[in-house]
């Protein structure tokens, strides 16, 4: 088969996969990154938690390895993220600063987007500047020690950082937009935040929207919810923004466990959503969450209730591609 790749090359597309550290020591892993990838992307690496996840401790050595996995086998790199916006996946450390200043956050946070953001300027073109700042019930900004301190301007000031530290790198907002669900709250919430940095003048290329794409059980796509999602996509790009695929996976929680049953609704959804989102020239890159679906993180964040493993990736746990794989392929 024609490595996806090649298929995306040839649309002017780049297509890649997000990879953890400890796979570099898989070569069954490596083999299927190297065939199909032209990018890569830290699964959790690159995040703050990972990097300085004690105010006195910084911990580079696990992105570093990513990254001179990526060099040495010629792809490409996105960086994700430099401020995951939501106090779950911040260290406790940092969720527990009271500032005493605007000025004291900005140094601290400028500190940290220009060490991370500098470090691989200019090996890593596009960056998730901000990850998840809006909330998905009522599209409200998130609260952060640092938005605590320096208001919603804390996201444009990443974004002003990661640009001088970067400046060869685009630059992403990246969320997931909780289309499906008909909650319309979540993306009215991350236009009105677009539109803001945009008029600000903020560096900003890109929305990066994730597609970890929920099957709902028994209409998956219905023309209603196609509608609704284009109008979002046809206002974002009408601001002059660039659209990402960052975190395609498709989670299989409410479908039948029968293995072919299962992959069949999965690939034909996921033809639906990547026919459309590929429709839009703006759209660039489309990377994946993961290659092989032993190491999908819905394993664990989101089992299913009858304890049978999901199927969210392109592989299965053997490392045969599946009909997913060939619904990318169909679509690219
Ligand atoms: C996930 C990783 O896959 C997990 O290993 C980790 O425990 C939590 O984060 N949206 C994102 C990604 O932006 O960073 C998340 O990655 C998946 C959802």
């Amino acid at each position: 088969a024609t490595p996806l790749k090649d298929l995306a090359a040839a649309k002017g597309l780049r297509f890649g996969s997000a990879m953890a550290a400890h796979q570099l020591s898989d070569p069954r892993y490596v083999e299927v990154i190297r065939r199909e990838c032209g990018v890569i992307v830290a699964e959790n690496e690159h995040k703050w938690y990972v990097i300085h996840p004690q105010s006195d401790q910084w911990n580079f050595q696990p992105a570093d390895a990513l990254v001179d996995f990526a060099k040495t086998e010629g792809l490409g790199m996105r960086g994700h993220t430099l401020l995951w916006h939501h106090p779950r996946w911040l260290p406790d450390w940092v969720n527990a600063l009271e500032f005493d200043s605007a000025a004291q956050a900005e140094a601290m946070l400028g500190d940290y987007v220009t060490r991370v953001a500098s470090r691989y300027h200019p090996f890593i073109y596009s960056w998730d500047v901000v990850n998840e700042a809006v909330d998905d019930k009522t599209g409200a900004l998130r609260e952060t020690a640092f938005s605590r301190a320096m208001g919603p301007e804390a996201i444009d000031f990443c974004f002003h950082k990661a640009k001088e530290a970067a400046p060869d790198a685009t630059l992403a907002y990246n969320d997931y937009m909780s289309w499906e669900s008909g909650n319309e709250n979540h993306r009215k919430g991350v236009l009105k935040l677009l539109e803001r940095l945009v008029k600000n003048g903020v560096p900003i290329d890109a929305l990066g929207v994730q597609s970890h794409s929920n099957y709902d059980m028994p209409d998956a796509f219905t023309p209603e919810k196609q509608r609704a999602w284009r109008e979002f996509v046809d206002e974002v790009v009408a601001m002059g923004l660039d659209v990402y695929l960052t975190e395609f996976d498709v989670n299989d929680t409410d479908l039948p466990p029968d293995v072919e049953t299962r992959d069949r609704l999965m690939a034909g959804y996921a033809k639906d959503y990547l026919d459309m989102m590929l429709s839009y020239e703006q759209t660039k890159d489309l990377l994946v969450w993961g290659m092989v679906d032993s190491y999908s993180w819905l394993q664990d964040f989101l089992p299913r209730e009858d304890g049978v493993p999901k199927r969210p990736t392109l592989y299965d746990a053997a490392y045969r591609p599946k009909p997913l794989r060939e619904a990318v392929a169909a679509a690219l």
